[in-house]
């Protein structure tokens, strides 16, 4: 396949774009603007290898630029659109790229997915839309199937549910190609530095404080970055047009508290690090997938807890440059503006 992946130079899409040219013979173009998630270090390892590097193109640019993105859509068979900003605290202090991107973005792929197949006579071009579980809001018990209804709590899951909405829009209405997948939240190794897992880590190989969001007691089923892309690659190959697919974690839920502790122990560092802040307004306390329909695709998650947060810690360990880098720029400022005022009311967790 040819494929356009959007956002392939972040975390998920990166991991993606490397397994896909090691597992396929596929041809990828990497649409990325480059915010400050996004890294052309993630690609490193497939732009230089000499049996991928002819098969890897990388673009910088917007999802939301209609010029560019039909220039790109013309010569593909699928467009996999991971592009996003993804950052829950950040779609509270400032929302408006969140729907730049998600709405105006998603937009102006499935416009340009449109006129690429009418051009070449109605072929179809699949359109993968990588969205979240916090499409469905929080979960208070049980698993949500993919026909639950929509309930996203946050700006930036909004954002994502707008997205959706409208990709299923352009399969009802002009009959496009197109599939979703919700996955759950997702850990691993070139995760950007202000998630909670790799926050923490950075935080504490620098014996800096943990802000624990209130109570520590908000659960979620945690997906390991290559099982979270192969999901999503499953969903490409095999999964039916029109439909959602949930990507679901290993089936434990973990509270904040002991991902917390996973990692302290990974490190050796001690839990007084750890610091309880006031909460992110309008957090989820729970989510939980029901993965049954993606796994009768043939997919099934592989990287226990136990086993990732190891190679993730390790990971951390081994790649100080890359963390420092993204620690740099904007990021004291943000860090002030989201924690400064919370460290000044933390106490001891
Ligand atoms: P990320 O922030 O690491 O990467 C996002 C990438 O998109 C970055 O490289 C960024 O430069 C790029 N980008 C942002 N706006 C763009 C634009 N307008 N045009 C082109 N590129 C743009 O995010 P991630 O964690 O890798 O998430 C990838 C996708 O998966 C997102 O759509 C997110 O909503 C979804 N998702 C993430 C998780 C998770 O736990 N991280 C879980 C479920 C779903
Ligand atoms: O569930 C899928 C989603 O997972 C994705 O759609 C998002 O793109 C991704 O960012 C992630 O969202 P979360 O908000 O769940 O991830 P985050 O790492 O920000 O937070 C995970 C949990 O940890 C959540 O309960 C909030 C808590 N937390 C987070 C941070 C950054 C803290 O307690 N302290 C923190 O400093």
């Amino acid at each position: 396949m040819r494929l356009l992946v959007t956002g392939g130079a972040g975390f998920i899409g990166s991991t993606f774009v490397r397994r896909r040219l090691a597992a396929t013979d596929d041809t990828i173009v990497v649409l990325d603007k480059l915010t400050y998630a996004g890294n052309t270090a993630n690609l490193d390892e497939v732009t230089t290898a000499a049996d991928t590097a002819d098969r890897v193109r990388f673009v910088r640019g917007d999802i939301a630029d209609p010029e560019l993105v039909g220039e790109l859509v013309k010569d593909v068979d699928a467009v996999v659109n991971f592009a996003a900003e993804s950052h829950v605290d950040r779609s509270i202090l400032e929302p408006a790229a969140f729907l730049t991107t998600g709405v105006q973005g998603v937009h102006t792929l499935l416009e340009a997915v449109m006129a690429a197949q009418a051009s070449r006579g109605g072929a179809p071009i699949r359109f993968l839309q990588v969205s979240t579980d916090e499409v469905y809001g929080p979960v208070p018990a049980g698993l949500s199937v993919e026909a639950d209804a929509l309930r996203p709590s946050s700006p930036y899951s909004a954002a994502k549910a707008a997205g959706e909405l409208l990709a299923h829009a352009y399969r009802e209405t002009h009959g496009l190609d197109i599939v979703i997948t919700r996955g759950a939240n997702t850990y691993g190794p070139h995760q950007y530095p202000e998630k909670l897992i790799p926050l923490f880590i950075t935080n504490a190989i620098m014996d800096l404080p943990l802000p624990m969001y209130g109570d520590g007691m908000q659960r979620r089923d945690w997906l390991h970055v290559d099982d979270h892309a192969d999901g999503v690659a499953t969903v490409l190959d095999r999964g039916v047009a029109g439909e959602a697919y949930n990507v679901s974690g290993e089936g434990v839920e973990r509270p904040n508290r002991a991902v917390t502790e996973a990692v302290l122990a990974e490190l050796g560092k001690p839990w007084s690090l750890v610091r309880t802040v006031p909460d992110r307004p309008g957090h989820d306390r729970r989510y939980a997938l029901d993965g049954s329909k993606l796994r009768a695709l043939g997919w099934a998650p592989r990287t226990g807890f136990d086993d990732g947060i190891r190679q993730t810690v390790r990971w951390y360990r081994d790649n100080e440059a890359w963390w420092r880098a993204g620690r740099s720029g904007d990021w004291d400022d943000y860090y002030q503006r989201q924690y400064g005022w919370r460290l000044e009311r933390s106490a001891q967790a």
